[in-house]
This record gives C-alpha cells, sequence and structure tokens, in this order.
C-alpha cells in the first residue's frame, strides 16, 4: 500500500472552482502526473506553474488518465460535463467530488454502471486550505473493490479518507447530515450576535459564554443520537412543553430587539409540532417527533 501511494499515478482532475484546484494541487504535491480541465481555461495556469498538463478538451483530458476525479458546482453541471464523454470513459474509474443529493449520487452511479464506467461518489469534508492535510476528511461510498483499488492515490488529498460502504448515496448523505449541523448551529449563533448588537452589546464580550454553551451542545450528541434510533426520549430532567416556551422567550426577546424571528420560530415550530403529537413530557430528543413527518398543510 505504502510502496503505491509513493509511486506517481496519471490522474485528471475535472473543475477547477476553490476545491478543483486544492485537489489537483494535493495530487501534484504527492508526485502524481496530473492532468487538469476546466471551463474556464485560465484557472489551470498556477496549476501548470506546478508541474500539471492543461487538456484543451474534456475528452483529451479523460484520455489522460485512467483515474478522473470530477468536482464542479453540482450534478447537473456535472451530468453536462461527463454524459458527452461516456464512451471516452468505458472501463476507467470516475469520481465525484461534487456536493449533491444521496439521490443524484445514486442516479449517477446507475448511469455509469449503464455505461461500463466504474463510479464511486465522494464528499470533501474540510474546507480548501485543508485539502491534502494529514486532518482532512474525505467520504467515499460505492463499490468497495473500487474504492480500494484507487485508496493510494485518492488518500493524496486528505489522511481521513474514509469509505462509508457500497451505497452510492451513503458519502452525500453524511455529507448533507454534516452540513446541516454546521449551517444550522452556526445560524444559531450569528442570530445570537444579531440579537446582542441589537441591544447594544459586542458579540466579542459573549465569546466565554457562548464557547460554553457550544460545548455544551457537542456533549449532547452521542445521548441524542442513541435516543432518535431507539425512538426513547425520558422526560424524568426536562419536557419539550417547558423547551417549547423557553424557545418563544428567544422569539419574543428578538422581536423586542427589531430582528427577524424566522430562526427561532422554525425552531419553535418543530417542539410545536411535538408537543401536538404528544410529546409534551418528553426529553428534548423527542423534539425529532416534530421532524421526521413531513408538514401538513
Ligand atoms: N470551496 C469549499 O470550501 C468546499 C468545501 C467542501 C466541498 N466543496 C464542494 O466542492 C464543489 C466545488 O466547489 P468550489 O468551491 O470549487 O466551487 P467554485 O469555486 O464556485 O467552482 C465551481 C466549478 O464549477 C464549474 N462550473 C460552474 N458552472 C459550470 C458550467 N455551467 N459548466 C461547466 N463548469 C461549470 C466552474 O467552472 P468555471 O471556473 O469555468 O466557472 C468551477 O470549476 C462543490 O460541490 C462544493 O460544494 C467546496
Amino acid at each position: 500500500m505504502e510502496e503505491n501511494h509513493k509511486t506517481p499515478q496519471n490522474v485528471t482532475v475535472l473543475g477547477l472552482g476553490a476545491m478543483g484546484s486544492a485537489l489537483a494541487k494535493a495530487f501534484l504535491k504527492a508526485g502524481h502526473r496530473t492532468t487538469v480541465w476546466n471551463r474556464s481555461a485560465d484557472k489551470a495556469v498556477p496549476l501548470v506553474e506546478k508541474g500539471a498538463v492543461a487538456a484543451a478538451t474534456v475528452s483529451e483530458a479523460v484520455a489522460a488518465s485512467e483515474l478522473v476525479v470530477i468536482c464542479v458546482l453540482n450534478y447537473e453541471i456535472l451530468e453536462k460535463i461527463v454524459k458527452p464523454v461516456a464512451d471516452e470513459l468505458q472501463g476507467k474509474t470516475l469520481v465525484s467530488l461534487t456536493n449533491d443529493t444521496p439521490a443524484k449520487a445514486r442516479q449517477m452511479a446507475s448511469w455509469a454502471q449503464a455505461e461500463g464506467i466504474d463510479y464511486l461518489d465522494g464528499s470533501v469534508l474540510v474546507p480548501v486550505p485543508e485539502v491534502g492535510q494529514p486532518d482532512a476528511l474525505l467520504l467515499y461510498s460505492g463499490p468497495r473493490h473500487i474504492f480500494d483499488k484507487y485508496f493510494p492515490v485518492l488518500r493524496a488529498l486528505g489522511g481521513k479518507s474514509t469509505y462509508l460502504g457500497e451505497d452510492p448515496g451513503h458519502a452525500a448523505l453524511y455529507d448533507i447530515a454534516m452540513m446541516n449541523i454546521f449551517y444550522t448551529s452556526l445560524t444559531g449563533v450569528l442570530h445570537s450576535y444579531a440579537l446582542l448588537n441589537a441591544e447594544g452589546e459586542r458579540a466579542e464580550e459573549f465569546l466565554p459564554f457562548g464557547r460554553q454553551v457550544l460545548a455544551l451542545a457537542g456533549s449532547f450528541l452521542e445521548n441524542f443520537a442513541k435516543s432518535a434510533d431507539k425512538k426513547h426520549y425520558p422526560g424524568d430532567l426536562d419536557n419539550i412543553t417547558m423547551e417549547a416556551a423557553g424557545i418563544a422567550h428567544i422569539v419574543h426577546a428578538s422581536r423586542d430587539a427589531g430582528i427577524n424571528v424566522s430562526i427561532p420560530e422554525a425552531v419553535k415550530g418543530a417542539f410545536d409540532r411535538a408537543v401536538k403529537a404528544g410529546f409534551g413530557a418528553n426529553g428534548m430528543p423527542g423534539a425529532i417527533e416534530g421532524i421526521r413527518a413531513p408538514e401538513k398543510n
């Protein structure tokens, strides 16, 4: 395995936005012979200076390597790029590191299988500067033998390159679940900062308290996961009716301060629906019952 890692391989990167360029750089740094293509050709210039070969067309880029990695904005664009070169990709391996939904990943895998293309779906879970670092997390799903075959090359992208299983949608699902935690929790942080600023306070003064509550929230991850899986929400220490009333204070205080209340109102909606469904006496993880069912009109 180690020997393979050090053996230069041919790899093609399609898409040279911020992330695609970082991927190409990491391959180059690991010594792989890297061919690059991007719709806007100028983005290849800094990579060529580092030793990459710029292909003039997608076909030329695909022809250069057995392993083709694509990283563009979404699957609509990905399909526009790869479908016209399906014949050239036949017998090769296509790895998508483009973020989209699990359903799109599964559709892409079915298309690739029908075209005779080996396909692995993946997600990059770190920001651009961390690509290629020992702690960089990348998730992959799809056929195990494809991951094993190309792991020695792909691990140049991050020390925590992790295989999740055969379902091609698995990496996208975990990516979405992680991004949801990232965006929703940090939007809560931004709401608190907006409230503090609206009341004439500096967010920086509040930092030690913000850190304390985020650490507390993190400590609940494991118990909430167990509760969610078992659908068991003991209400001996807290209950959702009390919590819904607490969240109403956030809505009222935000309204009093003259800021937008849509974020705490959305949270309150989940708790209120759980109470309405009969979970008011349960503990906080029971609020998941206000989320599991789609909204009824
Ligand atoms: N940046 C990050 O921190 C980060 C972190 C994790 C995951 N990701 C994921 O990585 C993927 C790429 O993100 P990025 O940051 O590289 O985005 P980006 O900098 O905006 O680059 C977008 C890429 O898509 C291409 N593209 C857009 N529209 C196109 C079209 N109609 N036809 C052909 N190519 C088109 C762009 O080509 P042009 O240069 O010609 O416009 C460029 O190569 C996304 O799925 C993103 O979610 C990004």
